[in-house]
């Protein structure tokens, strides 16, 4: 995983210290938007957030969703429990096939603010995972820091500046998960944070093996 953590970028580390700037940065509004416009209306929905961090997501979840998060950082999943406890199941480990074979499946695998940290071989690990997660009808949703012309310089400077080592632009992210996914709606969003910054949002299905499942069910 690349990521700086020397220098003033360390402090982030620290749960209370990543909670406070991502707050001054704005992006409960990223999530809270994100969650509303993005992510499926649907009842006991199943989450499985790959780099929870501190599960914030969840305060812009209903109650009624079965949510799972997994994050490297012991100290990020320690925080998650303190506050949202009952609401989840919280792993400090990195996802692995085993963990998957009793999770049971998806309708949504989240990776907020993750493949940015990942080279290209992990991010088609995070992938795999994702694609052997998800119910049939199911998502991989991304949301990245993302280099694009149109973006302001104070976006540029910020993204340059991130921890995550390997942000891209919108073809970059798009042609990593086409290895996996036939079908990726991508948006660029430059209004989610209180600063100027810009978002790549995807929407990652596979289309084949959801109208493979829908016609093997049919001809029962
Ligand atoms: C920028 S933080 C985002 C946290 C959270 N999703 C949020 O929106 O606040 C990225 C997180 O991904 C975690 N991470 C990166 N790769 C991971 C992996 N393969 N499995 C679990 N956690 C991972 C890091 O520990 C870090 O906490």
């Amino acid at each position: 995983m690349a990521q700086i953590t020397s220098g003033i970028r360390s402090i982030l580390s620290h749960p209370a210290m990543y909670n406070f700037t991502q707050n001054f940065l704005g992006v409960r509004k990223a999530r809270r938007i994100l969650t509303s416009e993005y992510f499926p209306n649907k009842k006991g929905l199943r989450i499985l957030d790959i780099g929870c961090g501190t599960a914030e997501i969840l305060e812009f979840l209903p109650e009624d969703i079965h949510y799972v998060g997994f994050d490297a950082s012991m100290q990020y999943i320690e925080q998650a429990r303190q506050r949202f406890g009952n609401r989840g199941e919280f792993f400090s480990e990195l996802v692995n096939s085993a963990h998957l074979n009793h999770l049971g499946k998806f309708d949504v695998v989240l990776a907020f603010g993750v493949l940015h940290h990942l080279d290209d071989p992990e991010t088609a690990m995070l992938f795999d995972l994702a694609v052997e997660a998800l119910d049939h009808n199911g998502s991989v949703i991304t949301v990245d820091p993302c280099f694009c012309p149109e973006q302001s310089a104070i976006a540029r400077w910020l993204i340059e500046h991130d921890r995550g080592q390997d942000v891209r632009n919108e073809n970059g992210y798009c042609q990593l998960a086409s290895t996996h996914f036939s079908n990726i709606t991508s948006t660029l969003r430059h209004d989610l944070l209180r600063v100027p910054y810009t978002y790549l949002i995807m929407n990652c299905k596979n289309e084949a093996e959801q109208s493979a499942t829908s016609d093997a069910s049919e001809h029962q």
